[in-house]
């Protein structure tokens, strides 16, 4: 973050605008969240560099980038560690690393130099209690708008799990494109849950099947949402 001054502890909650922060970057200088707009971001802390866990992340990451950039979201890494460790670390990565048969893996997203800690500071990515110079794993997800949608922390010996990253970053896309919500472990092709009834005629019109759900109960409806309607509408940007 390009400020003389710290930036002060604050921590950001789902529906905030994501704080904004000029940082540089191991892809060159970053304007967040504004450079990113029109497009979901993944902001991610890692504790440091050159650290096991953290990079068994980057390197799924980096597989994975390409389909996180179909569903029109970006990815973009931290850690209270300057441009010369993160250069040296990715490209270490790259030369030397295999992790679940990938190899020779290049990390093509932004990774922000954050020696200053002041990003971390401004995302309450740093949690004293598991670590006061390092950053837990924290995900930001930030819509199009610049809205924080939803977050997640690991502590620094959990590696993240990717499936559920992109299953995340699709129900809510899907969600605002239905206008509906998912239930536990929802995956493309799934039920979806329409929103308990407005009023108990319009939930007895459901139940009458006058709609394309079915009820159990007033505040427990469903409907279908084939996977190919939902994979057209999150992947077609
Ligand atoms: C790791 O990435 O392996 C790691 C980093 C910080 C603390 C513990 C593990």
């Amino acid at each position: 973050m390009e400020t003389t001054t710290q930036a002060p502890v604050s921590m950001p909650r789902i529906g905030d605008k994501a704080p904004a922060f000029k940082a540089k970057t191991t892809q060159g200088d970053m304007d967040f969240p504004k450079q990113y707009e029109g497009q979901w971001v993944i902001l991610f802390s890692h504790p440091a560099d050159f650290t096991p866990v953290c990079t068994s992340e980057f390197l799924t990451f980096a597989v994975l980038e390409q389909q996180f950039a179909e569903a029109n979201c970006k990815l973009v890494g931290l850690s209270i560690d300057g441009l010369y460790s993160h250069i040296a670390w990715l490209r270490t990565i790259q030369e030397k690393i295999s992790y679940k048969g990938h190899k020779n893996v290049e990390v093509k997203f932004p990774l922000i130099d954050d020696i200053s800690m002041n990003v971390a500071k401004l995302y309450g990515m740093i949690h004293p209690g598991e670590a006061a110079t390092q950053a837990v794993r924290a995900v930001f997800f930030i819509d199009p708008k610049g809205i924080i949608r939803a977050i997640i922390y690991y502590p620094q010996s959990l590696g993240r799990n990717f499936d559920e990253l992109y299953r995340a970053l699709i129900a809510m896309q899907t969600a605002d494109e239905f206008g509906i919500a998912t239930p536990a472990d929802w995956r493309p092709g799934d039920d979806v849950i329409v929103s308990p009834a407005a009023s108990c005629s319009s939930a007895k019109n459901r139940m009458d099947g006058k709609e394309d759900m079915v009820c159990q109960d007033w505040f427990f409806c469903q409907r279908k949402l084939d996977k190919e309607k939902v994979l057209k509408a999150v992947l077609k940007k």
